[in-house]
């Protein structure tokens, strides 16, 4: 059965799939074979590794499971499993180099492309809304913002550009208060949502007061003006720990220069923005912050209450300013600009609650560890999120001006280490409010 509405997903596929690769080639062409193959850093793969391990991962699942089709290279799918060698590993594998991966990536295209036209979407879960290409097209974009993310370490002269992000007109600030109750957490109905948002279940939380915005440069900077990495009492145990054994004190990239903070963002070191999020800390970092502000992190539970719900319907919102895809006036997302807005600059992204800024700009530290929602079923594969559930990491939300809008939503789950800071994270503060406090 070929509907318009069925074609009309095709060529959605279709689109959403080359919007990826122009963004994978755009950060692979920027540097010469070198730089491709080189570490920049033992946190990160080879640019190489990624852009193979993107079409190996599109040949397994496309060509291969959806398609029934004969291997490309049945040869490489080893070096390609991001499971069984670790990052710092990987530059010393026989990996393809720049030009085959580049003739790889490109057989594997044209015959997805072949496939997106003649594939039958229905009969398994897998093709319900085209999922296995929605899948696809996010780990495409979820590897392009480690790209990006590989970019920042990497040393030498810039050679990325794009126009700066917009500034706010008014000045946002101050915290929002957050009515307590039971929501819809999570979605069984966002036909490309992952495994770990699903499914939709009632939450409910207490009433709390939530930033209206990121915490900014100027504000983290006061942080540390007032002694913040140097007194033991602002941090936790394991972040004191942390702290001491990898000597933090800034955000990476930052450089004092007299009373200044410059930092080094893509190459191009310039003063910090004052007004715009802090990007590059950790989850410890956060977490002190947030105690030395005489708040705390919010819980994953509180930041999907303050991003999706809305009080005139009581509904959960597909995102912060309603049911609409991200437009460029929401939020600062998908690489148009290489660094996070001045908090204020997208009022019409702000949330029915009027918290701003939710999706894009940084990645939102929150406090809570990374587990499966009740009823939670791996799908299609349990080394998307099931293997990382009760561990060690903790859950980040929101998107940062490195993530695409196709991998991107007020339920989308980001997790990490709570040591890393390659990524593009930040984090708002939250507190404790009585239910008649305003
Ligand atoms: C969801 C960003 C933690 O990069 O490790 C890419 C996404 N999973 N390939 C990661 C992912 C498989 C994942 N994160
Ligand atoms: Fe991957």
């Amino acid at each position: 059965m070929t509907s318009r509405s069925d074609y009309a997903l095709r060529d959605r596929v279709a689109g959403e799939l080359q919007r990826a690769r122009a963004r994978t080639v755009q950060l692979t062409d920027a540097v010469d074979d070198a730089d491709l193959t080189r570490q920049h850093s033992p946190l990160m793969s080879p640019l190489v590794w990624d852009l193979a391990h993107v079409a190996n991962q599109e040949e397994l699942w496309l060509l291969r499971d959806v398609g029934g089709r004969d291997a490309v290279r049945a040869d490489i799918d080893e070096l390609y499993d991001a499971f069984k060698h670790s990052r710092s590993d990987r530059p010393a594998l026989p990996l393809l180099p720049p030009e085959e991966a580049r003739r790889y990536v490109h057989q594997v295209r044209d015959k997805v492309l072949d496939l997106v036209d003649v594939v039958a979407l229905e009969g398994r879960p897998l093709l319900d809304n085209a999922f296995a290409f929605g899948m696809i097209v996010q780990h495409e974009q979820q590897h392009d913002e480690t790209m990006l993310a590989t970019h920042q370490l990497r040393a030498g002269d810039p050679v990325l550009a794009a126009p700066p992000p917009p500034r706010a007109s008014a000045p946002v600030g101050g915290e929002v208060a957050v009515p307590g109750g039971a929501f819809t957490m999570g979605t069984s109905t966002e036909p490309w949502a992952l495994d770990n948002e699903r499914p939709a279940h009632q939450a409910s939380v207490a009433a709390f007061w939530i930033d209206a915005t990121p915490v900014t440069n100027r504000q983290f900077a006061e942080f540390i003006a007032d002694g913040g990495y140097i007194h033991r009492r602002w941090w936790s145990e394991p972040g004191w720990r942390h702290r001491t054994q990898a000597q933090l004190s800034a955000p990476v990239h930052w450089q004092q220069d007299g009373g200044n903070w410059l930092a080094t963002s893509f190459g191009r070191r310039a003063p910090i923005e004052p007004d715009a999020p802090v990007v590059h800390v950790c989850y410890y970092e956060a977490e002190a912050y947030a105690a030395w502000a005489g708040k705390r992190l919010p819980t994953e539970v509180e930041w999907e209450r303050a991003a999706r719900f809305d009080p005139a319907t009581r509904r959960s919102r597909r995102y912060p300013w309603g049911d609409e895809d991200p437009q460029p006036y929401h939020a600062n997302l998908g690489q148009r600009h290489l660094a996070p807005a001045q908090v204020g600059a997208y009022p019409r992204g702000a949330s029915a609650l009027g918290v701003h800024q939710l999706i894009g700009d940084v990645w939102e530290w929150t406090s809570s560890a990374f587990a499966g929602y009740p009823g939670f079923r791996a799908f299609p594969y349990r080394e998307y999120s099931e293997v990382f559930f009760d561990g060690p990491y903790r859950v980040l939300r929101g998107g940062s001006f490195g993530t695409d809008a196709a991998a991107c939503r007020a339920t989308f789950r980001n997790w990490d280490y709570p040591i890393r800071r390659q990524i593009f994270s930040g984090f708002r503060c939250a507190r404790d409010r009585l239910p008649d406090e305003t």
